[in-house]
């Protein structure tokens, strides 16, 4: 079992990884001295596979424990489905005892936690994440937000969960595709904080690949105590968590003009770090050799280096506005060598225009 601590004062909590500790879940909760009504919110695909019998465990515990499943896929992240959670949670009498559960992906991590922080202006809030993107990234760090038609996660708030439950079991289920879109944010930390966890990564991607229960809670472990000391540091995203969207500039841009769903997260990502890669080669911050390394790790785990399905000049306009636009500038996350990172708020706009050019397939 691993364990990693993410230290925020009174809101500190424990990362758990562990090959079945789902089957100690209420074991687990009456530990942490939880007691009366929890929510469990999945979605279709993960509480088909493990909603059930988490259900039944905690009601045989003495939970009155429910489950309230959602559509997969990134329009449950909206107001209209929170709404349906939150008349869930009035009808079934929750108060600030109770707990809410998330037992899925980042889509149902995100969107759980919103409730669980605006619901009764909060209620305690459990992250069990079974997709990797998940256990790496999103149920760490307390970002919890909904989208709006408008824009991803405009929506939400900081706020931090009691607890984030791994079972590296659940991961055997996971479709392939979602295993590499979680890749790449696990490549993220290599570049950005740990050359020899980038190392470790290039060595052993068949086991990775092959899902290796010790390859992945090495790297689940890895990523998260990263992920934690970045966030204990900021836990507001004012400066040094920006290093975590590393990649996640050219990202968004590609995410929103391909239409949400073409790329999903990972895969913009990578492209994104690649791109973000070679602008900090093009300004001169770092050697040839630090682009040539990102290709190589992202080919060696199957992610796309390059796009096909978006207009530049479109993308151009999107990067302007991104959210991280502060004062009318981007603030790009570069790379000085691979493990450490700057931040650039004058990239010019015609570098990120061949940049994005040498990105797109032709
Ligand atoms: N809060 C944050 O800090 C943060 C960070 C990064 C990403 N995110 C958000 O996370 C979301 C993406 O998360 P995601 O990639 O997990 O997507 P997701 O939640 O849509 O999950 C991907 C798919 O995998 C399925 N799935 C998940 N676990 C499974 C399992 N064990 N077995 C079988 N199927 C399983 C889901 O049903 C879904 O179809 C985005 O909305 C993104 O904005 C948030
Ligand atoms: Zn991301």
């Amino acid at each position: 079992m691993a364990d990693v601590s993410v230290n925020l004062g009174s809101s500190s909590y424990h990362i758990i990884i562990e090959q079945h500790c789902l089957d100690q879940l209420d074991q687990i909760l009456h530990q942490l001295k939880f007691s009366g009504k929890m929510l469990i919110v999945s979605d279709e695909h993960v509480g088909s596979i493990y909603g059930e019998k988490i259900a039944s465990s905690l009601l045989s515990a003495g939970y009155h424990a429910e489950l309230f499943l959602v559509q997969p896929g990134e329009k449950t992240k909206s107001l209209k489905v929170a709404d349906q959670v939150f008349t869930k949670a009035i009808t079934m009498g929750l108060d600030r005892k109770s707990a809410i559960i998330a037992l899925g992906g980042g889509v149902v991590g995100d969107l759980a936690g919103f409730i669980a922080a605006t619901y009764l202006r909060g209620i305690p809030f459990i992250q069990v994440p079974t997709s990797l993107l998940a256990q790496v990234d999103s149920s760490v760090g307390g970002k919890v937000a909904v989208n709006h038609e408008l824009g991803k996660n405009l929506i939400g708030a900081f706020y931090q969960p009691k607890v984030v439950l791994i079972d590296l079991n659940t991961l055997t289920t996971l479709p392939e595709r979602e295993l590499y879109t979680g890749l790449a944010e696990v490549i993220k930390y290599g570049l950005i904080a740990d050359s020899g966890f980038l190392q470790y990564l290039n060595q052993h991607t068949e086991e990775v690949l092959n899902r290796n229960p010790s390859a992945l809670s090495y790297l689940i472990q890895r990523s998260c105590e990263i992920k934690a000391r970045v966030v204990e540091q900021d836990e507001r995203e004012s400066s040094l968590r920006m290093i975590l969207n590393f990649g996640h500039t050219i990202a968004h841009a590609i995410e929103a003009n391909a239409g949400y769903g073409k790329y999903n997260h990972g895969e913009a990502v990578a492209i994104g770090m690649h791109g973000a890669a070679l602008i900090s080669y093009y300004l001169g911050l770092c050697r040839q050799d630090v682009p040539e390394t990102v290709r190589k790790v992202l080919a060696n785990y199957r992610l796309p280096l390059t796009f096909s399905h978006c207009c530049i000049d479109e993308m151009m306009d999107l990067l302007i506005r991104d959210k991280k636009t502060i004062g009318g500038k981007v603030h790009w996350v570069l790379l000085t060598a691979i493990g450490e990172t700057t931040i650039c708020n004058h990239v010019p706009d015609e570098l990120v225009y061949k940049v994005l050019s040498e990105l797109k397939e032709s």
